[in-house]
């Protein structure tokens, strides 16, 4: 398998979508690269273009908090989006943009080999769980299992920030992901809703 240097170099020279044209900074990911827990948002925003680091604006920030929250810190984790350029005015990734950046969000996913990922918002979420239909409001709270890893699908801390009413679920959905950490952590079995 490529090394982990040798796949950030090749990201950061990736040119294969139209996204490449306007960026700053390609952001890659950022965290522990044997996490066991992976989170993967949707597109990088403004400050994440500048900075090259996934979520550091003000999704980010409450991101970072609800980590805390449940006792876990970014450098525990391995945090990354479905593509690593910025998408103009901060418009949704277009599927054939998502498509263009597969494989790397795949080459991260088989080198971290994280037994849960957590997908945040509606985008992640039909992107990894391969449905276009899929319903966040519908799927967040459960988990599910595909090809031995556990999906979690929750809001988009984006969404917290427009909606504060989703942050009771949330809350309640990352309390689960602690748990259901602990346990794999443990050694333990997690069984999955669907
Ligand atoms: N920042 C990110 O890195 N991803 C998002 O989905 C939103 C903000």
């Amino acid at each position: 398998m490529e090394s982990w240097p040798d796949l950030i170099q090749r990201a950061q020279r990736c040119v294969a979508c139209r996204l490449a044209e306007g960026r700053h900074r390609v952001v890659f990911g950022a965290g522990d690269p044997k996490a066991l827990l992976m989170l993967v948002g949707e597109a990088p925003g403004q400050d994440e273009d500048l900075s090259g680091e996934p979520f550091v604006g003000r999704a980010g920030e409450l991101l970072t908090n609800i980590l805390k929250a449940v006792g876990l810190n970014r450098a525990d984790v391995f945090i990354t989006n479905t593509v690593m350029c910025r998408p103009p005015k901060n418009r949704p990734p277009e599927p054939d943009e998502q498509l263009s950046c597969r494989p790397f969000l795949e080459a991260k996913m088989a080198a971290v080999d994280p037994k849960m990922v957590v997908l945040l918002g509606a985008v992640a979420t039909k992107a990894l769980l391969e449905d276009p239909h899929a319903a966040i409001t519908r799927l967040r709270g459960s988990r599910h299992l595909r090809r031995g890893r556990l999906y979690y699908p929750t809001y988009h801390p984006a969404a917290l920030l427009r909606d504060p009413e989703k942050k009771r679920p949330v809350w309640e959905d990352f309390k689960r992901i602690r748990r259901d950490y602990d346990r794999l952590q443990a050694g333990l079995e997690v069984e999955p809703d669907a």
